[in-house]
């Protein structure tokens, strides 16, 4: 079947990684989650005691940072495995704080591009659609309501042994970072004009894997006649 690259954008902890990470699996695929690089970058920030709102700082220290995005999705910043502390609760907000700046996001997308110079990569993030891959053939925006968003990732952090923020505190931190991702001036966070709204509010990941694929099915047919 011809390959084809696959855009998911969407708000925070709409399940745009694990769809993406399950849709790789199915049609073996790479993916690439791009709000893990934000993370990192995030978490040097704070590391290196780099304020996020030094744009020119953060652009040196981005210069210097070095990051791998495995396909078992362990993701490794500078030669260290960092795939638990860049999901940390604070550097969520430090993540979307450095991508406020345009030429962090320049740098970013330019090494997102040039990893998926190739068919066959599904990539996740909030401007992949309308910047970062703009051919790609399937095109996502991935939703849910802000509630179901805030108990997701109160599971997920439960699952993780990520303790110390109530439910509501989440809600608040993922209303927070919608806003601010909606609302910058450098590719906001919005729907792409030809992606396909996908609100998985009410769906099992099984359900949007489902929707999903028949869109990819769809494309990989077009593609090959
Ligand atoms: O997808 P995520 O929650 O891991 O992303 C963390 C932050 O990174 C998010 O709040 C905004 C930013 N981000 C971005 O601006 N562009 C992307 N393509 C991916 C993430």
């Amino acid at each position: 079947m011809r390959r084809i690259n696959i855009a998911i954008d969407g708000p925070s902890a709409a399940g745009k990684s694990s769809i993406s990470a399950m849709l790789a699996e199915k049609y073996g695929y790479i993916h690439l989650d791009t709000g893990a690089m934000y993370r990192c970058l995030g978490l040097n920030a704070l590391r290196s005691g780099v304020s996020d709102q030094d744009e020119e700082a953060l652009c040196r220290l981005l210069a210097e940072t070095e990051i791998e995005l495995h396909t078992d999705g362990s993701v490794y910043m500078n030669g260290e495995d960092v795939s638990k502390a860049i999901r940390a609760d604070e550097v969520s907000m430090l993540a979307s704080n450095v991508s406020k700046w345009k030429n962090v996001r320049a740098e970013m997308v330019r090494r997102q591009q040039k990893m998926a110079e190739a068919k066959g990569f599904i990539m996740d993030g909030r401007d992949i659609g309308t910047v970062v891959l703009t051919d790609a053939e399937v095109k996502i925006f991935l939703t849910a309501s802000a509630e179901a968003r805030a108990k997701r990732r109160w599971l997920q952090n439960q699952a993780a042994g990520i303790t110390g923020h109530t439910l509501e505190e989440l809600r608040d931190e993922i209303a927070r970072r919608d806003e601010q991702d909606s609302g910058r001036e450098n590719s906001p966070l919005k729907q792409a004009e030809d992606a396909v709204l996908v609100d998985s509010s009410d769906l099992s990941k099984e359900e949007v894997v489902e929707i999903i694929s028949a869109l990819v099915d769809r494309a990989c047919a077009e593609e090959a006649s």
